[in-house]
This record gives C-alpha cells, structure tokens and sequence, in this order.
C-alpha cells in the first residue's frame, strides 16, 4: 500500500455536485475550489467512486501504476455487443501489455509523417472555414461558429487523416455523438439504445469500407491503408476487431474534444477582451494560448480509473478493484498550480495541465489537436478581430464532454458592423 502524495490518511467528506444538475454544469468551477479547499480526494456516493480535485492527486491518479483503464463491459452484455466490442479492443480501454502493443502501432502510424501531411492543410481549411463564417456574418448579421467553424474542422482533419470519405463525415458525427452520451453517468435506456446502435452502424461501415479498401487494392496515403497493411502481414499485431476499435476511437477522440477546445476557447476570449486583443496584437502567443484555454475551460472533465491493487492518493484508500477519477478541470483551477487560476492568461508559462492526459494514456493526438486550434484561433484573430458574442452561448448538458451545442458571433466585417 503506498501513499503516493504523502499525506495523512483520512476518510474523504461527501462532495457537493450532482452531475447532472444544470447550474453546476454551467459552471462548475466555484464547486471545485469549494471541495479543493476541503480536500484533495472526495468520496461521491452517486458516482459510486472516489474523485480527485487538487492538481497533485489527479496527476497521481493518471500516472500510478496501479490505477489502470480496466473495462468492464457495459450490461447487460447481450444489449451491447457492438458498443462492448468497440471498447474493449480500443488502446484506450487497455492496460499493458496490450496497450503498449497498439498504442505503438497507432504511434508509429501517425509519426509516420501524418501529422506534417496535414499541417498546412489544416491551415488552409481553417482559413476556408473561417472566410464561411465572415460570408453568413456579412449576409445573416450573426452565424453559429460552432456550427460553421468548430465542429466542421476536427472532422474534415480526422477523416482527412484516417481516408474516410468526405459524404460519410455527417453520419459518423451522428454516431460518434451518440456513443459518446454512454460516458456520461445515469444514461436513460434510449438514449443507451441509440448509443449501441450507432456502436453497430459505425463498426458495420468500416468493416465494408476494410472489404472495398482490400478489393479495389487501392492503399491510400493515410492511417487506415497503413493500418490495414499492418493487419494484412500479421493479425497478431492488429487483429481486425483491434484495427475497427482503433479508427472508431481516433475518429471519436479527434473529433469530439477538439470541437470543444475550439467552443469553449473562443468564449473565454470573448469574454476576456482583453487577452482577444493581446493574440490580436500578437499571433506569436497562438500556441501558449491553445494551452491556456485547455487549462481554463477542460473539455474533457473526468476520467475513472480502476485499481489493480490497492493505493492510497492523496491519503484516501482505494481498495483493489475499486475506482477514482480525475477531474481535470478542478486541476486546471487549483492554485497550488497555476497563479491566479482564474485569471484566463494566454501567455501563461509554465502551464501543467492534464487537459490532455498524463501517464501511458497521454493524448496520442496532441500535436495534431494544438495545430488545429492554434489555426482556427489564427484565422479567427486575423480575418475577424472585431468578433463578438452576438447573443447567449448554449451548454451542452453534459458534463464529462463539456462544451456548447450554439455559440452565435458577429463582427464588422467590410468595416461595417453587420447585426
Ligand atoms: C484538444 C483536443 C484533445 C484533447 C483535450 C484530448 C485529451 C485526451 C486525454 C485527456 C486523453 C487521456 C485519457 C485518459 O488518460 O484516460 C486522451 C487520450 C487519447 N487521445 Fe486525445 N485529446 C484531444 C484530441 C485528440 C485527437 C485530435 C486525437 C486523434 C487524432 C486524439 C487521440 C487520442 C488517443 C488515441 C488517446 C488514447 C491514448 C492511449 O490510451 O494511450 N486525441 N486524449
């Protein structure tokens, strides 16, 4: 048993937050520092496990060794095959040695020089997206840039990386939107239902698209055809359940967090004029901002992990089999941190999140996640310095994916302001 933080052991108090409750969704932020300064590790008996709040402890229970990613399938099991399937061949859901063996595929997959194929395509598609949403600005007088600019750039760059057509992206949103609901606590059965069903279409799209890739002999220059040629020499490497379970979760997790880096980013520049204006004036502070944002509004906010034996963070016993989770956005604000945690400070450095993980599960698609955010917050300061709110933002419901479902702009464009 090892006490990796060092403090006394104490059984943790109750916390105050129900997950689902929309005030605390909107802004959970003031619930954290409440249970920061209560402790460092809180008992939440709706959860059914332990949370961590303090930077220490959630680092600690994303790299201790004996905290893993260990699924169990979802039940009843014959309700979700499909769902079960996707997870449990994923990289993500697999502790070592498992884990190791396809992350490194995926790894050397992506360093494989997809990342640099991109870069300047990603730029030029930002750019392109961001001239769509000055032209319904300048026509409508406001424009959702989560809809026109947000959303549409992660796709369009992970079905760029992967091969997938681009008539097909709109029906893997659907599906990937519709699995993701099943990471959220207390799912209603339909919405469980939907969540399987788009675990069976999505994995029966690429199960055909492998078959027309193998048929027509035609290898792309992407990360399919090279994951494909990886399962085609040696399925031990990369069984074909493993190789559809790697596409889904690439697609899910380049999709569904960089949507939100990019809603809940350019909100917190809104509503910090200030640190808009400061990239305005200095686009060399693009990269440290994209941290920062991360930092200030998480996308992702909570990530569970199982023990294998037990340990003790932060002076809270988890018993073998028993659960934590990170809670990454109460890390971003803990001021035993970060300076001022509060304060959005685009310049900001050093700046030790763990929006993006730490540990053998850190985000295998960072490099490409920042090029994309930096670029969409390049073209939005140069093409369109006088964005505003141009109405009320709306939350998505949800918590562990935090982000909105509307973000409405406006701005002067042709040196006129349009409303
Ligand atoms: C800004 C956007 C993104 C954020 C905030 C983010 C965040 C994260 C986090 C926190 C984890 C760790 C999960 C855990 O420890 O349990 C993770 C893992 C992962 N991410 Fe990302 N991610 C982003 C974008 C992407 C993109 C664009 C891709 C792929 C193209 C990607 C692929 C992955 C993969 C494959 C893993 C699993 C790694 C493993 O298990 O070894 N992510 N991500």
């Amino acid at each position: 048993m090892s006490d990796i933080v060092g403090k006394p052991l104490r059984s943790a108090p109750e916390p105050a937050f129900d997950p689902a409750d929309q005030n605390f969704v909107a802004d959970p932020y003031p619930v954290f520092a409440a249970m920061r300064r209560q402790a460092a590790v809180h008992w939440h008996s709706q959860l059914g496990y332990a949370v961590a709040v303090t930077h220490a402890a959630c680092s600690a229970v994303l790299r201790h060794r004996s905290l893993g990613r260990i699924w169990t399938d979802a039940r009843p099991e014959e309700q979700f095959t499909a769902f079960n399937l996707l997870h449990r061949n994923s990289l993500l859901e697999n502790e070592p040695p498992a884990h190791g063996r396809l992350r490194r595929l995926a790894a050397a997959a992506f360093s494989r020089g997809h990342v640099d194929r991109l870069r300047p395509w990603v730029t030029r598609r930002a750019q392109a997206l961001v001239d769509q949403l000055a032209e319904r600005i300048a026509t409508e007088g406001s424009a959702d840039l989560l809809a026109i600019l947000a959303a549409p750039l992660p796709i369009e760059v992970i079905t760029e990386l992967l091969g997938i057509p681009p008539a097909d992206r709109s029906v893997l949103r659907l599906w990937s939107d519709s699995i993701v609901k099943m990471y959220e606590s207390d799912l209603d059965p339909a919405h469980q239902r939907d969540a399987e069903q788009a675990a069976a279409d999505f994995t029966a799209y690429l199960r055909d698209l492998l078959a027309q890739r193998r048929k027509f002999g035609q290898p792309g220059n992407d990360l399919i055809s090279d994951l494909i040629a990886i399962t085609d020499v040696d399925k031990a490497q990369l069984s074909e359940d493993e190789l559809v379970a790697t596409v889904v979760l690439l697609f899910m997790a380049g999709f569904e967090a960089s949507v939100n880096v990019v809603g809940n980013g350019v909100l917190a520049l809104m509503r910090h004029r200030d640190q808009w204006q400061r990239l305005i004036d200095d686009p060399g502070l693009a990269a440290s901002a994209v941290e920062e944002l991360i930092r200030y509004d998480s996308p992702l906010q909570l990530f569970e992990r199982t023990a294998i034996a037990e340990v003790i963070i932060a002076g809270h016993p988890v018993p073998a089999g028993g659960k934590i989770a990170a809670l990454l956005g109460a890390a971003g604000r803990d001021p035993h941190a970060f300076f001022q945690p509060d304060r959005l400070d685009i310049s900001r450095t050093p700046n030790p999140h763990l929006g993006f993980g730490a540990g053998i599960h850190y985000c295998l698609g960072a490099p490409l996640a920042r090029i994309e955010a930096r670029d969409a917050l390049l073209a939005l300061c140069q093409h369109l310095p006088t964005l505003e709110l141009a109405g009320q933002p709306r939350q998505r419901p949800e918590f562990v994916i935090r982000g909105l479902d509307h973000l409405p702009v406006t701005a002067s464009v042709g040196h006129r302001v349009v409303r």
